[in-house]
């Protein structure tokens, strides 16, 4: 076994794929997975919605805004429609980088790189408070004179201080030109998104499981998108972002896309 992977504390990649009904996860994860469920029973609704989310927001850039370069960065562990999946359905020829710093998603990355043929994908195993790294490492597969999709789908969380969070995203909207797109899910405390239930199961995963993690205010949320143009409906749920039919059910997760100018 890798030796950067231990089973004696929860991970996030590995309890997020617990909660999408995976099974590359230990009992570690799965104890965890299950108390922060006590504490907010729709943990895994979220999880869904955020990855349904990821669908959509890929299918509209890729089918309807000509996007062919995708950079994903926490992208979690294999799952059903990974980035380049969906991406490729629209446009077999883009172009996917995965990003992620969890040992154990580097080791199933194999499942991540089954490109068309038309297309690439590659895995980086970085970690996002290196973006100068990520941006480097990117420029070898990607154009970066080109239009870039720049995803950070439930991972800005995980950069505690907003102050870097938002320096991080500025370094990698910098790296790319007009007509790029920023795409962010972010969780959140806010009553409006009946978030408050967050609190205590935050409390709990920063106490038992690794990396810690940190919720974000709609300002705080919205700031990452400061010189971007929101695509419509702009900062919702994520499970309210361009649904596919009908009502769906309120998230305590942001979601949003911004284009590059
Ligand atoms: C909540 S999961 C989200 C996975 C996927 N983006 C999705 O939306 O379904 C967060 C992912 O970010 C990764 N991650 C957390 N902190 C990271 C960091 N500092 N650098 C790179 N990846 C990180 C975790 O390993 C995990 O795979």
């Amino acid at each position: 076994m890798n030796d950067r992977i231990r089973t004696d504390i929860a991970h996030n990649a590995r309890v997020w794929n617990y909660w999408l009904g995976g099974k590359d996860n230990y009992p570690v994860d799965r104890a965890v997975g299950d108390q922060v469920t006590g504490f907010y029973p729709s943990i895994g609704e979220v999880a869904r919605a955020d990855r349904a989310f990821l669908g959509r927001a890929v299918t509209l850039l890729a089918a309807e805004h000509g996007v062919r370069q995708f950079l994903d960065i926490g992208t979690g562990l294999p799952t059903a429609d990974n980035t380049h999946e969906v991406a490729q359905r629209a446009a077999a020829d883009a172009r996917i980088v995965y990003v992620d710093n969890d040992p154990i998603v580097l080791t199933h990355a194999r499942a991540l790189l089954t490109s068309a043929p038309e297309g690439i994908t590659e895995y980086v195993d970085a970690d996002a408070h290196d973006p100068e790294k990520i941006v480097a490492a990117a420029g070898a597969t990607l154009d970066l004179s080109r239009p870039v999709a720049v995803m950070m789908l439930g991972i800005l969380n995980f950069v505690l201080d907003t102050d870097e969070a938002r320096s991080i995203v500025r370094t990698l909207m910098d790296a790319v030109p007009a007509g790029s797109y920023l795409v962010l899910t972010h969780p959140t405390l806010e009553p409006e998104l009946g978030g408050e239930g967050n609190k205590d199961a935050m409390a709990f995963w920063n106490e038992n499981a690794t990396p810690p993690i940190t919720a974000r205010s709609r300002a705080e949320f919205a700031s990452f998108f400061d010189g971007l143009d929101l695509l419509d409906p702009g900062i919702v749920s994520c499970s309210r972002w361009r649904p596919a039919s009908g009502e769906s059910a309120v998230v305590a997760q942001f979601g949003a896309v911004g284009r590059k100018p």
